[in-house]
């Protein structure tokens, strides 16, 4: 563990130099996560797909992953992490619900509004972020915007999907990988050089590699209605090979950009929060970094790809476990479909449960 020492005066000048509006400081104050009961192991899909555990496993980490109840949605797990980090940090109260995800309820409307309707925030502003597999770092940025603004105080952020609704049931490539889960940070103003202390939220996207990652049909370019033409297209479609590249790649420039904003090196990063794209990602990321693979935190192994729940679920998951502690210095990163691509740091704070 380092907590603030070489480099903190700088660190604070680079926080303070992206200060803007009011000047307020958004700040780690809780975080919650979820995933459905429900657990589907690699043999439950070689028993359908044509695929195995070894396959499973050597080519992505991935050992098992849970997924919703048939008649569950994305606002219930959402729910479930909200609450739970509401209750971290100690009040039940937030002015502004961000909610990013890919699988919103319904087309229309966004989903966040009943999410803060369902855990007594009625009133509050409410929407939905789309980023993909980004979405939590966006939302989070959102979130910081707000505050910074003065438009709120307190923001509860969540990262919420339900890919297995998403994905082609018969799609081996695909159904192997991703999952559903929900994970959230309580964001309230605080103090700049104080833990907690988010970062400047480095984000990026390249919409003409739009194709890698896709759901072609439902939306307004091919329409619902026109079922015989959307079809199948409804469902997720991915080249891995390509996106592999272009993840490692975007991952480790946004990653370099945060670090260094921080004032830090990245031999002073204590824990990698990286979105659980594929072990094989988060390896090849290590090694491009040059940060020990110890220090890369990973629950892919037993939650697959959650989507936008990913990086909250983990700092959940480490919190819970005590492999994050009070002074860490973290790198938060993820990329996904758009594409889109997002690094930020911060030191852990000392947090409820
Ligand atoms: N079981 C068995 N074989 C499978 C399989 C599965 N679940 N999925 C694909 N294959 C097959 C392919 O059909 C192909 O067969 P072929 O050679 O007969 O055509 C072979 O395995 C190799 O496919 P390839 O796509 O080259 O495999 P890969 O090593 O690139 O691994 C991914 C595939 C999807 C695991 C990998 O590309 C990946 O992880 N990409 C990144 C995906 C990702 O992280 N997306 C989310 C970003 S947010």
């Amino acid at each position: 563990m380092s907590s603030a020492g070489p480099g903190a005066r700088e660190a604070l000048e680079t926080r303070e130099s992206h200060r803007t509006g009011c000047g307020h400081t958004a700040v780690v104050a809780g975080v919650g996560g979820w995933v459905p009961p429900r657990v589907v192991t690699n043999h439950d899909l070689s028993a359908r797909l044509d695929t195995s555990d070894e396959w499973i496993r050597s080519r992505t980490g991935i050992a098992r992953r849970h997924v919703i109840a048939r008649d569950g949605a994305t606002s219930d797990l959402a729910v479930e992490a909200g609450r739970l980090a509401l209750k971290s940090s100690g009040t039940a109260e937030a002015d502004a619900v961000v909610l990013a995800t890919t699988t919103p309820d319904h087309p229309c409307p966004a989903t966040a509004p009943e999410v803060a309707h369902r855990l007594g925030l009625g009133g509050a502003a409410a929407f939905d972020v789309a980023a993909v597999c980004t979405g939590f770092l966006y939302a989070l940025a959102t979130g910081q915007g707000l505050i910074a603004a003065g438009s709120a105080e307190r923001v509860l952020v969540i990262g919420a999907d339900a890919f297995t609704t998403l994905v082609d049931p018969q799609d081996r490539s695909t159904a192997v990988i991703f999952a559903d889960g929900a994970g959230a940070v309580v964001l309230r103003t605080g103090d700049p050089a104080g833990d907690g202390a988010l970062g400047r939220v480095f984000l990026g996207s390249d919409g003409s590699r739009s194709g890698l990652i896709q759901v072609p049909g439902g939306g307004s370019r091919q329409r619902a209605k026109d079922r015989s033409a959307v079809g199948g297209d409804c469902y997720f479609r991915m080249h891995g090979q390509e996106t592999f590249r272009q993840a490692v790649d975007r991952m480790a420039t946004a990653s370099r950009d945060a670090v260094g904003s921080a004032g830090w090196r990245l031999r002073d990063v204590d824990r990698v929060v990286a979105h659980q794209a594929n072990a094989r990602i988060l390896g090849a990321l290590a090694d491009e970094l040059d940060v020990p693979p110890g220090r890369m935190l990973s629950n892919i192994e037993h939650v697959g790809n959650t989507g936008a729940a990913s990086v909250p679920l983990l700092l959940h998951e480490a919190h819970a476990q005590g492999r994050l502690e009070a002074g860490n210095r973290l790198l938060l990163t993820a990329f996904g479909g758009g594409l889109a691509w997002g690094a930020t740091t911060l030191v852990w704070p000392r947090l409820g449960h």
